[in-house]
């Protein structure tokens, strides 16, 4: 398959969450996928490890049922304080685009299990120790992030997901995913509608830039 003519930093800069512009109606070859998913596989883990998996979700009732389950966390997510519609609201710099994120991550609430592909990057590891979260995770999440940005370069979309973990084993049991493995992310996968994506605004470098120390 071939990739659309991105440079590198264009295919970083323009990898977006799409959650309205999934296309719900077009399938995805598997075979796509499959090829997102072995860029994925190249990218870099604890002592080399590669302990993650890969669930792909393409039956309609598997992936209705998925996001069911998404749907209902998302209306816990809406509830709460946190809520990104809700952050920043007195920030007349961000409240704009806050507003716009919480609009599409409702979207998304309602229509996660129409998303023709659910891909669930999971991780093997025997415990979730508290003193290495980040090696911990680090071993999946950057997989996760290639997973994406090869289906960027094949003109799909993606949108990182990580609201269902709240009922994380609902999923576990849905697809049979045993109970020592662990999800990183829900991540629904479609071609998109449009034609295509614009870097976004973000807080100035120098708000988190230190150098020599803090
Ligand atoms: C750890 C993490 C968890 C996230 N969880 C969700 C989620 O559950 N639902 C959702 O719609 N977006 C989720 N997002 C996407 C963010 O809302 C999104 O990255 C952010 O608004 C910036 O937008 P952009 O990705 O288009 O640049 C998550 C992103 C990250 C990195």
């Amino acid at each position: 398959m071939s990739t659309l003519p991105l440079t590198p930093d264009e295919l970083l800069t323009t990898t977006r969450s799409v959650r309205k512009r999934l296309d719900l109606s077009r399938s995805v070859p598997i075979g796509l996928v499959r090829e997102c998913v072995e860029i994925a596989l190249q990218a870099p883990s604890g002592s080399n490890r590669q302990g993650w998996h890969w669930v792909v979700v393409t039956d309609p009732d598997l992936r209705a049922a998925v996001g069911d389950v998404y749907r209902r966390a998302v209306e816990g997510y809406q509830a709460g304080s946190g809520f990104a519609g809700r952050l920043f609201q007195d920030d007349p710099g961000r409240a704009d685009v806050q507003q716009r994120v919480g609009d599409s991550v409702a979207y998304l609430g309602e229509h996660m299990g129409e998303a023709p592909v659910l891909v669930i990057p999971c991780l093997t590891s025997p415990n979730l120790s508290a003193g290495n979260q980040a090696g911990l995770w680090g071993s999946l999440l950057p997989a996760a992030w290639s997973y994406m940005l090869a289906a960027r370069a094949r003109g799909l979309g993606t949108a990182w997901t990580t609201l269902h973990l709240a009922y994380e084993a609902e999923v576990a049991e849905l697809l049979g995913i045993p109970s020592d493995v662990h999800q990183g992310a829900l991540i629904p996968t479609a071609y998109y509608t449009g034609e295509t994506f614009r870097p976004a605004p973000r807080q100035p470098l120098d708000q988190v830039w230190h150098h020599d120390g803090w």
